[in-house]
C-alpha cells in the first residue's frame, strides 16, 4: 500500500482553504493509502508562541481535524513534535540544503518581507523540516494546495540528493496528490490572494451562520460586468470559485449565465454562496464542540499516533543513518 503524509501547522483555526485544499481530501484518500497527518506544531516555533498557548492550540486543532472526518483507527495521526526521529532526520536533511535555494522559496521571502525583524534560521530551514517529516514516514504522495507546491519541489529534491549522495535508495521522490485537474487555491474574500490563517481573511470550521453569514455578505465585489460574456475579475472569480467548492453544478452554471448575460445581483450570488457555505461547515462545526471536550478522546488518539508514527519513523532512521554510515 503505497504512503501519504501531509500536516497542518498548530496555529489559530481550520479554515475553508484547509478543508478545500487538504483535510477533505485527506478524508478521502484513508481508505486507500496508508496515512499519516499529524500537527506541525515544530513549525509553528518559528512565530515563538507563548508556552502556556501551546497545548491549546494544539489540541484546537486536533479536534476540528477529528471533526472535520479524519479517523484514528484508519490513519495515523499524531503531534509533530511527538515524535523526534523528525528532528534527527531534519539535522541530516540540513547538511543537503543550500543556502541559496532556500533564501529563493516564495513563503521565505514573503516573511522576510512581512517580519523583518525574525528572520531565523528555522524560517529559513522551513521546508527542510517539512521536507523531514514527508521522507520520514517514505511517502509517495502529499495532499497539499497550491500553496505548497513549492515545498514539495524541496522535499523532492532532498529525497533524490540523499539518495545519489549515499547511493542508496532510501526515499522515494513524493508527489502530489492532486484532486481534479489541478492543485487547489482556495481564494480570499477579500478580492485578494489566498485564504489563510495570516492574512486575516478566512471563514473558519467553527463558524456559525451567522458570522459565516455576516462575512460573505462583506466580501468584496466591484460594480458589474458591463459587456456581455466578459471575463471575471478577480474579487469576481474569487467568488466563482468559492462557489464551485461548496455549491452544486447547476448553481454555479445558474451563476454564470447571469454574469455572462449582465443580470447578475452580486447579493443574490453572495446569498447563495453564504447558505452553501454553512450547508457545508455546520456538520463539522457541530462535532468540534464534542470532542474537543473529550479529553480522554484527544489523548488516546495522540497517544495512539505517536506509538505508530515513532514506529515508522525509526524504521526509516535505521535506514537513514545506515546509509550516512552511522550504524557500527
Ligand atoms: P498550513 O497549516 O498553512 O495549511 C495546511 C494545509 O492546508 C492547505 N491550504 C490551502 N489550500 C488551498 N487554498 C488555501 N487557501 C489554503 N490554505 C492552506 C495547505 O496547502 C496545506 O496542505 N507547512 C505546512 C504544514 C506542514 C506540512 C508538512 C504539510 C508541515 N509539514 C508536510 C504537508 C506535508 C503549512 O503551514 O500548512
Amino acid at each position: 500500500m503505497e504512503t501519504v503524509v501531509s500536516g497542518i501547522r498548530s496555529t489559530g483555526h481550520l479554515h475553508l482553504g484547509n478543508y478545500f485544499g487538504a483535510l477533505r481530501n485527506f478524508v478521502a484518500i484513508q481508505e486507500q493509502y496508508n496515512c499519516y497527518f499529524f500537527i506541525a506544531d515544530l513549525h509553528s516555533l518559528t512565530t515563538h508562541p507563548k508556552p502556556g498557548d501551546f497545548h491549546a492550540s494544539v489540541k484546537t486543532i486536533l479536534a476540528e481535524y477529528l471533526a472535520a472526518g479524519l479517523d484514528p483507527e484508519k490513519s495515523t495521526i499524531f503531534v509533530q513534535s511527538d515524535v523526534p526521529e523528525i528532528s534527527e532526520l531534519y539535522v541530516l536533511l540540513n547538511m543537503l540544503a543550500y543556502k541559496g535555494e532556500l533564501e529563493r522559496t516564495a513563503s521565505f521571502k514573503d516573511k522576510v518581507r512581512k517580519n523583518p525583524e525574525n528572520v531565523n534560521a528555522g524560517l529559513l530551514t522551513y521546508p527542510v523540516l517539512m521536507a523531514s517529516d514527508i521522507l520520514m514516514h517514505r511517502a509517495n504522495w502529499v495532499p497539499v494546495g497550491k500553496d505548497q507546491e513549492q515545498h514539495l519541489e524541496i522535499a523532492r529534491v532532498l529525497a533524490r540528493r540523499f539518495n545519489n549522495l549515499y547511493n542508496e535508495e532510501v526515499f522515494p521522490e513524493p508527489k502530489a496528490l492532486v484532486f481534479g485537474k489541478n492543485l487547489v487555491k482556495v481564494p480570499g474574500l477579500d478580492g485578494s490572494g489566498k485564504m489563510g490563517k495570516s492574512e486575516g481573511n478566512g471563514i473558519y470550521l467553527f463558524e456559525d451562520d451567522k458570522a459565516i453569514t455576516k462575512k460573505v455578505m462583506k466580501a468584496v465585489t466591484d460594480s458589474g460586468p458591463t459587456e456581455p460574456n466578459s471575463e471575471k475579475p478577480e474579487v469576481i472569480q474569487n467568488l466563482f470559485t468559492l462557489l464551485s467548492l461548496v455549491s452544486t453544478p447547476d448553481t454555479v452554471q445558474y451563476f454564470d449565465e447571469k454574469w455572462n448575460d449582465c443580470s447578475i445581483r452580486y447579493g443574490d450570488l453572495k446569498k447563495q454562496l453564504a447558505a452553501d457555505i454553512c450547508e457545508c461547515v455546520r456538520p463539522i462545526r457541530e462535532r468540534i464542540d464534542a470532542i474537543y471536550q473529550d479529553e480522554d478522546y484527544l489523548n488516546r488518539v495522540t497517544r495512539m499516533g505517536c506509538e505508530k508514527a515513532r514506529e515508522s519513523a525509526a524504521a526509516t532512521l535505521k535506514l537513514a543513518r545506515k546509509a550516512v554510515g552511522f550504524s557500527r
